[in-house]
């Protein structure tokens, strides 16, 4: 295949074999010269399970796959992405697993942690029916995996679901998570080795149900993209705006402009990747999901 000179918004982008990019509800991580992107492999048929229907056992396909793993891919332009596998495999064999396909993973995220050298993955990790709302973490030595699951639990005791990870330029790591039944978005800060909740946390957006949180630093100041709360379906997206991590915050209105711009371009919020060596210069990725 011939090297690509451009992206194209809302269709779809192969690798540099030929195949569609599985990596959705992602992020990107910059390391030692080059991009790695993380995000949900969806690379399989939505699943059909049998349901009790007015006293009969029905077919019903599920509005989502059975979870494959997080696929990463390396780039160092930003246009060809090469696959370098799933660094996160599903677990069929064990039916209690939390990465069993009949479980949900979701929004990946990866940082690096100067500390322990490690790199570390943040998801969330749900039961079938979306009650567990847990964040799942692993670790691994190189970028490309494998991840080592660690386990999941609710960081300080509260609901996690659409969730992000943000790295400070003081090395200082946050994970933001919708909570609450996803009225309040919970921020906390992380251990030195990113693998726990430190502590300090603060609700920002309360009752407020913004979701699929993407944060990026700009001249000192903190920027939130998120979502609001209609499932699968678009909505209208809002950007905000604070000093500190911990807020207050501001809502500053809808970042998007143009045609299809107050549903986001069918699309939610996932990440936001602040170009290497380009500053001020951002790119906002989304997902258009069709479950
Ligand atoms: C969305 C969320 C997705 C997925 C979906 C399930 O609001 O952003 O990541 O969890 O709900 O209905």
């Amino acid at each position: 295949m011939s090297l690509l000179q451009e992206f194209r918004p809302g269709q779809v982008w192969l690798d540099t074999a030929g195949n569609p990019i599985q990596a959705h509800g992602g992020g990107v991580l910059y390391h030692a010269g080059t991009y790695y992107w993380y995000g949900e492999n969806k690379d399989v048929d939505n699943e059909t399970v049998i349901q009790e229907i007015e006293g009969r056992p029905t077919p019903v396909v599920r509005r989502r796959v059975p979870v494959q793993g997080v696929s990463c891919y390396t780039s160092t332009d930003l246009y060809n992405w090469t696959h370098a596998g799933i660094v996160l495999p599903a677990v069929p064999d064990d039916p209690d697993h939390d990465l069993h396909p009949t479980k949900v993973l979701e929004r990946p995220k990866v940082l690096y942690c100067a500390a322990t050298r490690q790199f570390v993955m943040w998801f969330h990790a749900d039961s079938a029916d979306y009650k567990a709302a847990c964040a799942g973490v692993a670790v691994a030595d190189s970028p490309t995996g494998p991840f080592r699951y660690l386990g999941c639990f609710r960081p300080n005791d509260g609901m996690s679901r659409d969730m992000t990870l943000f790295l400070d330029d003081d090395g200082q790591a946050y994970h933001i998570a919708a909570s609450e039944d996803n009225r309040t978005l919970h921020v906390a800060l992380l251990t030195e080795d990113f693998l726990r909740p430190a502590g300090p946390f603060s609700r920002i957006f309360v009752d407020q149900s913004r979701e699929a949180p993407a944060w990026f630093k700009h001249n000192g100041r903190y920027f939130m993209v998120s979502s609001g709360c209609t499932g699968w379906a678009p909505n209208e997206a809002e950007y905000a705006v604070a000093d500190t991590p911990f807020g207050p915050w501001s809502t500053l209105g809808n970042p998007c402009v143009g045609p299809g711009a107050e549903r986001t371009f069918e699309g939610q919020s996932t990440h936001v990747l602040p170009i290497h060596g380009q500053p001020g210069r951002f790119i906002l990725m989304l997902d258009q999901w069709n479950p």
